[in-house]
């Protein structure tokens, strides 16, 4: 081992330092509040910026990278040293010699941060990811950035801090360049892909434009130093000296970008703040046009919106706190604190699916609009109904997110190239290309997408009290109101939002859609009795007369007199809008039913399928009885702390075991932003409880 010492630190100091390492890793287990997840989110902003840590590598901070959501491995580190001696804290996978380990000792996470707490020799390292959650400041939310705050406790003659990242945060590592500039005293690193190809993504899905942002300030009296160059020549340098100098050679292969904080003497805690980030400035081709970020039409250069987020950081801090506990308080008063782990881990993941833009050439910030990111199941951009899945987290926290989502897509429809007699499923096959179907050969649901659009839009109007959606796009809602009264009790054989399950005529839950579906429009539409009676009527078919159930209606079949059971939740928006469409009787059955066909870690989507979907079950939990209830929000806590899963939160995971899949382990979807559903329960408390 090299032993590369700086201070007048001794041998003895080392050894010293070693062993209390060792005694603490030994003998004090890491302790994981409110438990170890799946992922803990790190930099959530952005479909472009999402970093994660595997739970299952949290007790390895120190020598782990973070991971991209795809999975692909992230450059980001942090060194610390604490009276001359350098400790590996955070993403040092290739440790410079004479360094330590520091020891993880505890690891949390909220609705916006994750936090770890490392021993580091005399010193406490505190690790603040913080990925704001913002819901009704549309400049903080949009800001495409993350903070990373590296508090420093003890009491040492000295100390330092030290944070890189490299060209992996832009998804093209064989060519990239890079640039170092100062506005103030605020440092700002940007690394750009070479050959950069506008709305194309690489094969993990990380952006081949735009570019990543490295940015940090002096606080609490430290000096900032800077440099590039190889990793194992900078780190050493801070290793070695506790600051780096200030020199900017341009990109190598491996190359990393790097800030040191020289924070001297501390007695008590000291902390310095980083900004990560992933900024397009063509961040959304729409129908043709450019979108851009919502922020820039206050902060169109990069260097600036960074220098205002970092700028923002206190109130950003103190708006989360406040953010953090309601989310935490309503979901454990209203269904316990199983209920309100879920939501924490369910908001970050949410949010980071979705970008709130603007035009790029008018920078008008009353033109703004937002974006989702069917993320992992296929990469559609504006799929209607995972907005549908989504929208209980914007039904609680602002119902303008369901407008501004559902704007893009009545736009789409006004622009006249997609001429069909029910509702588009999505604007373009791939993010960011938000093109449409102009020959109209999108991936058809007719009756899941009609029923969807009219549910949104009185979503929309029923927690915002805003009737200009319905007003301005009443043609295109009357139509699919139509063409639910038409063609929504016998579905043709066509796919519904489950689309693995392939093309089913007469689908069960896609009739329930229907009646809910025309109910909402009777509402929406201030009364029309056609569509109110014919809710009615299907529902009566449905359920009353067993069209859709077995003989005694205990339960709903997948298609109509078809076995097996189907998990139908197309009927709580009939609760949460208090429609009074189904029967009471019809919901004291099934909540009596799904009991008794809990597999080994949860209710399967139907009786024939071993996996099962977070976010359906969160909708059946909402509408059914107490104990019911119950059962599934603690499947579902279960399922999320269990520690076989290591995906950023998967919303759909296996209920029994099957092959080489065991019961609780998820089944390929991850980091998708449908999370959103999970605050189905929550909105039945009430709407837009976020001021
Ligand atoms: C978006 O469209 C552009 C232009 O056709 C193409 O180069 C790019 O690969 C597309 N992006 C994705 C993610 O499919
Ligand atoms: C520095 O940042 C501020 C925002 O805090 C911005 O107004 C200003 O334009 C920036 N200057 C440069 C040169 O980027
Ligand atoms: C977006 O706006 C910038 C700044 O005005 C401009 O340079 C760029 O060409 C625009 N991009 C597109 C695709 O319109
Ligand atoms: C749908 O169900 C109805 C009533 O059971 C039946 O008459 C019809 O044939 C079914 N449609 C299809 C395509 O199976
Ligand atoms: C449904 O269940 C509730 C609670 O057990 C009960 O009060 C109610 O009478 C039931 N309704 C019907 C129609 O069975
Ligand atoms: C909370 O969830 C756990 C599973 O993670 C379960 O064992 C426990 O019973 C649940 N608590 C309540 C009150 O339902």
């Amino acid at each position: 081992m090299q032993v590369k010492m700086a201070g007048n630190r001794s041998l003895w100091s080392v050894f010293v330092a070693t062993w209390t390492f060792v005694a603490l890793s030994s003998s004090n287990a890491a302790s994981f509040t409110p438990f170890q997840p799946p992922s803990y989110p790190l930099a959530v902003r952005s479909p472009y910026l999402s970093a994660w840590l595997p739970g299952n590598l949290a007790s390895s901070l120190p020598s782990s990278a973070p991971q991209f959501w795809f999975g692909n491995d992230l450059t980001w580190s942090v060194i610390v040293r604490v009276g001359g001696v350098a400790y590996n804290v955070f993403g040092v996978t290739d440790a410079v010699d004479g360094t330590q380990q520091a020891a993880l000792t505890d690891a949390t996470f909220t609705s916006t941060h994750s936090t770890f707490t490392l021993t580091a020799g005399d010193g406490t390292v505190k690790l603040d990811f913080f990925s704001p959650v913002s819901p009704k400041n549309y400049l903080r939310q949009s800001l495409p950035f993350s903070y990373l705050t590296v508090t420093v406790s003890g009491t040492s003659d000295n100390v330092q801090v030290y944070s890189d990242i490299d060209d992996t945060w832009t998804g093209q590592s064989t060519a990239s360049t890079w640039s170092h500039t100062t506005n103030g005293t605020t440092g700002v690193y940007q690394i750009s892909p070479a050959n950069p190809v506008t709305y194309a993504e690489s094969a993990n899905e990380q952006a081949l434009w735009g570019e990543a942002v490295y940015a940090t300030r002096p606080s609490d009296g430290s000096t900032l130093t800077s440099a590039s160059g190889p990793p194992s020549t900078v780190r050493s340098q801070f290793v070695s000296n506790g600051k780096l100098g200030n020199s900017y050679p341009g990109w190598t292969s491996g190359g990393v970008v790097g800030f040191a904080h020289d924070l001297g003497a501390i007695s008590g805690s000291s902390a310095v703040t980083f900004a990560v980030g992933h900024v397009r400035e063509e961040a959304i081709n729409y129908l043709g046009a450019a979108q851009t970020g919502y922020y820039r039409a206050s902060y169109p250069e990069t260097v600036a919106a960074v220098t205002y987020f970092l700028d923002d950081y206190s109130d950003a801090a103190s708006e989360s706190s406040s953010f953090d506990s309601l989310i935490e308080s309503s979901g454990n008063s209203a269904y316990g604190s199983n209920y309100s782990d879920i939501l924490a881990l369910s908001v970050r993941q949410t949010f980071g699916g979705i970008e709130l833009t603007i035009p790029n050439d008018s920078l008008d910030a009353n033109d703004v609009q937002a974006f989702i990111k069917e993320i992992s199941s296929d990469g559609n951009v504006q799929t209607v109904d995972v907005i549908y899945a989504t929208f209980p987290i914007f039904y609680v926290l602002n119902a303008d997110f369901i407008r501004l989502l559902l704007q893009p897509i009545f736009t789409y429809l006004d622009q006249g190239s997609y001429t069909l007699a029910y509702a588009p499923h999505d604007l373009g096959a791939h993010y960011p290309n938000a093109t449409g179907w102009n020959s109209n050969t999108e991936e058809a649901m007719p009756v899941e997408e009609s029923g969807n659009v009219i549910l949104l839009t009185y979503a929309y109007q029923s927690a915002s009290k805003q009737t200009d959606l319905a007003t301005t796009y009443s043609s295109y809602l009357q139509k699919y109101a139509q063409y639910l009264y038409d063609n929504g009790e016998y579905p043709t054989a066509q796919y519904s939002l489950n689309d693995a399950l392939g093309k089913l005529a007469n689908q069960t839950n896609l009739g329930v859609k229907a009646a809910v579906g025309l109910g909402a429009y009777n509402k929406l539409s201030s009364s029309n009795a056609k569509y109110a009676s014919a809710a009615t009527t299907f529902a009566d078919n449905i359920y009353t007369k067993r069209l859709g159930t077995n003989s005694g209606g205990n339960y709903y079949t997948i298609q109509y007199g078809v076995e097996p059971w189907f998990l139908v939740f197309n009927n709580y928006p009939d609760i949460l809008f208090d429609l009074g469409i189904f029967p009471e009787e019809s919901y004291n059955a099934t909540s009596d039913f799904y009991p008794s066909v809990r597999s080994t870690a949860g209710v399967p989507l139907d009786g024939s399928l071993q996996w099962g979907q977070t976010n359906w079950q969160a909708w059946v939990a909402a509408i059914a009885g107490s104990s019911t209830q119950e059962e599934f929000i603690s499947d579902l806590h279960a399922y999320i702390s269990n520690g076989l899963n290591t995906a950023p939160f998967s919303d759909r995971y296996w209920v029994e075991d099957n092959g080489d899949n065991k019961a609780g382990q998820s089944y390929t979807f991850r980091a998708r932003p449908t999370l959103g559903s999970h605050f189905a329960l929550l909105a039945l408390k009430g709407a837009n409880i976020w001021s």
